[in-house]
């Protein structure tokens, strides 16, 4: 695994695109109330999960390498990741199913309000250890210390730059903390279905566990409609 190039992708080469708690329930096909566990949103970036989760009464915990930047250098980072996205996704629409958004004005004003939920959480959140900086493979959690892990467009999105080993690595050390993990989507970013699968779920059923593949609600990336379940 090349660790310089997965510290490179934590702040540079994966944007920092936040999603909301709607679209997480979506991607995860969770109830609104998921009840009194511990989740671990692992590469949360700037996304409001956290945020809105914790002022429901949930106890959820961000992770991202994004976190060791100032505010500042944050929101310069997100304001850049807009500025390029919206004509990309212009660009490219056709690639996308539009039932959940409706449009992209719609889905980049979700963007911006995911992040401003994110900056007014953070600061408060990060002191009482909601925001924790680290990065995969290597997580500074605990053996079993959260009851789900989810990881949203991070692992098998980035295919071509995080190789097979990095997501061998990465999911057992999610399952080494979480007693449950979620990913999604299990799509490159090119819209082709990540050669990592397969590998992935031999390795982990070898070690012991149990791995599924479920339908999800939710489709943006054709194709994207499938999470990854390992229990
Ligand atoms: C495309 S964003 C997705 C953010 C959020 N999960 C969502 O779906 O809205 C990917 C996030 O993964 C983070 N990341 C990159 N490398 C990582 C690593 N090795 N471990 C954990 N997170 C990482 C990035 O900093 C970025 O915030």
């Amino acid at each position: 695994m090349n660790r310089e190039r997965t510290a490179r992708l934590g702040l540079a080469g994966v944007t920092p695109w936040g999603r909301r708690a709607s679209e997480y329930r979506a991607f995860f096909d969770l109830p609104e109330d998921p009840g009194p566990g511990r989740i671990l949103d692992c590469g949360a970036g700037p996304s409001s999960y956290t945020a809105e989760m914790t002022g429901a009464g949930v106890r959820v915990t961000a992770l991202d390498p994004l976190y060791r930047l100032p505010v500042p250098a944050m929101q310069r980072l997100l304001a850049d990741a807009q500025h390029k996205i919206g004509p990309a996704l212009t660009a490219e629409r056709h690639r996308f199913v539009w039932d959940f958004y409706g449009d992209i004005h719609r889905l980049l004003t979700a963007r911006r309000e995911a992040a401003e939920r994110f900056f007014a959480d953070y600061s408060a959140g990060r002191a009482g250890g909601r925001y924790v900086c680290g990065e995969l493979p290597r997580l500074p959690l605990a053996t079993s210390s959260f009851d789900l892990a989810l990881c949203s467009h991070l692992l098998f999105l980035y295919s071509r730059e995080l190789d097979l080993e990095f997501h061998l690595h990465a999911l057992s050390e999610l399952a080494r903390v979480a007693a449950e993990v979620r990913v999604f989507p299990m799509i490159s970013l090119d819209g082709t279905p990540s050669p990592h699968v397969e590998a992935c779920r031999r390795f982990l059923e070898r070690r012991g566990a149990r791995v599924t593949i479920e339908p999800v609600p939710f489709e943006f990336q054709r194709g994207a409609n499938h999470l990854l379940r390992i229990r």
